[in-house]
């Protein structure tokens, strides 16, 4: 899907469908000249008498004839004005371009959309970004009945030349992040025969090049040489290999590095405390946190984010071969701590441990890590609002905020000092499973292998993986965080 920002007369827009939002109550629908009006005034007066008022989710369709270039009209609700916002233009923008998809437009113009109400480069954006993501579908095991989104591109409007270079700029950040996000859900679509570590890891290293990035990928020999030993425990029940995979992105003139860690397990069957089938169905969805990481890196730095990423993702299998490791064994982490296996399906929270401690030895000013970690944390927040925990009240505020802007909700969970005592061992340093408060007991073990750096943990167990929802074209991986991190990467202030 192509997007281009034109400063013409909608009349003269040569285009399958023509969308024109209309605020409820409003007299007349937004036109940017008066031809343009003069054609809109009958079609609108039409339009309530058929019962258009301008509600949210309304949408009449028109076919104007002579009038104007295009083939079809469709006049779309936007609600109240004083109660729109950036998550009523994305309803709005899906499902209108749900509609276009339908009609098989190749080429859909859009000459107004709230850009009066609402800043206009953060309309732009989110213009953009519904319409790439709303009609996102994950096709490349398809051999038959596949049918790719018909749109081929989509072309705004703006009424003046200020709000047409709000608009290019909002644009291109659409376009690049939802892009980035697609990626991501790629990714989590792609079946675990396929999506092994040895995959991701080339996925990785193909994406970095492609954008100017350092790569570098250390495979179980490197991995034990240096005592990555928690994930090699997770992926010693596999026949498949894990990888250590780093992706560097260097701004110029930063002085600052955050850390981005990302749960990469291709396909979590629980290990020897193996899941029932039940629940192993979507777990080649377990590599979501890693996936995010990789797309938003991708998007920081086709948008020049102004401070230097580490990009680490600990990749592996969690399988329960003859040499899977033992509820019971205890291992030595990166940190040097040792560890009490007591519960194999506990297996996210080990491979991070490893892979933040490996951070914080890079000398990294903040770590963040994302990660389908908890069934709790989905049972607690539903498949909406991911669980937030941190180290650092300013990460987390700045985390919300990134992630609010572009629909993702975070919720903040407290790391209650009380409960990270049940991860007490007899015998080793601590074991990996304790069995209550859930969600945020699996967050203080991954705190337990960092020493003294900032550190924010992000747990999308239930909003990773959606069984359809009015926003995703699509069911399965949703790419939900990679929004967050880019705004909070590009929101970076020197501190
Ligand atoms: N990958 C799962 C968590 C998960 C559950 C992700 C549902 C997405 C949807 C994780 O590795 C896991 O198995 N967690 C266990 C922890 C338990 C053994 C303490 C869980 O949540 O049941
Ligand atoms: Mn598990
Ligand atoms: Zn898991």
């Amino acid at each position: 899907m192509k997007f281009e920002v034109t400063r013409k007369s909608p009349v003269k827009a040569a285009c399958d469908v023509l969308v024109v939002g209309v605020f409820e109550g409003d007299k007349r629908p937004r036109a940017q000249d008066k031809a343009f009006g003069e054609t809109l005034d009958p079609l609108f007066a039409q339009a309530k008498r058929e019962g258009f008022e301008g509600k949210s989710s309304q949408i009449v369709e028109f076919t104007p004839g002579e009038a104007m270039a295009a083939h079809k009209v469709l006049l779309v609700g936007l609600g109240k004005r004083d109660e729109f916002n950036l998550d009523q233009l994305r309803g709005a923008i899906s499902n209108t371009i749900k509609r276009c998809v339908a009609l098989s437009a190749k080429r859909v113009a859009i000459a107004s959309f709230g850009t009066d109400a609402i800043d206009a480069a953060a309309a732009a954006e989110g213009v953009v970004s519904v319409c790439i993501l709303a009609t996102y579908k994950y096709l490349a095991h398809k051999t038959a009945d596949a049918k790719p989104c018909p749109i081929q591109t989509v072309t705004l409007l703006p009424c003046d030349s200020a709000e047409a270079k709000a608009a290019s700029k909002g644009v291109e950040r659409g376009r690049i992040i939802a892009e980035a996000i697609c990626f991501a859900r790629d990714l989590v679509n792609c079946p675990a025969n396929v999506a092994t570590p040895a995959y991701i890891a080339d996925q990785a290293c193909e994406m970095a090049q492609k954008y100017g990035l350092k790569s570098r990928v250390l495979k179980p020999a490197q991995m034990k040489k240096i005592g990555l030993n928690l994930i090699l425990a997770v992926g010693q029940g596999s026949a498949q290999e894990p990888r250590f995979i780093i992706v560097e992105y260097k701004a110029p003139d930063a002085k600052k590095t955050v850390a981005i860690v990302g749960k990469g397990l291709t396909y979590d069957a629980g290990g020897l405390c193996l899941k029932p089938g039940k629940g192993m169905d979507t777990m080649k969805g377990d590599m979501a946190g890693a996936a995010a990481v990789l797309a938003a890196i991708r998007a920081a730095a086709e948008l020049k984010a102004p401070v230097n990423i580490l990009c680490v993702v600990p990749a592996t299998e969690n399988l329960p071969g003859g040499e899977a490791v033992k509820p019971g064994d205890i291992v030595t982490a990166f940190s040097g701590k040792t560890v009490e296996i007591n519960d194999t399906d506990a297996e996210g929270r080990l491979i991070l441990a490893d892979a933040v401690a490996y951070a914080e030895k890079e000398k990294v000013d903040e770590i963040i890590d994302i990660a389908t970690l908890t069934g709790a944390c989905e049972v607690a927040l539903g498949k909406k609002i991911a669980g937030l925990m941190a180290t650092d009240q300013g990460m987390v505020e700045r985390l919300k905020s990134a992630g609010a802007a572009g629909g993702e909700k975070l919720w903040q969970l407290p790391l209650e000092k009380e409960y990270e005592d049940t991860l007490k061992s007899d015998i080793a340093d601590m074991k990996n499973c304790a069995r209550e408060a859930g969600a945020i007991t699996a967050a203080q073990f991954i705190g337990k292998h960092i020493d003294k750096t900032l550190w924010a943990h992000l747990d999308i167990a239930g909003t990773s993986w959606s069984e359809a929802s009015p926003l995703m074209a699509a069911p399965g991986g949703t790419g939900f965080g990679v929004y967050a991190l880019v705004n909070y990467v590009l929101g970076w202030e020197e501190r």
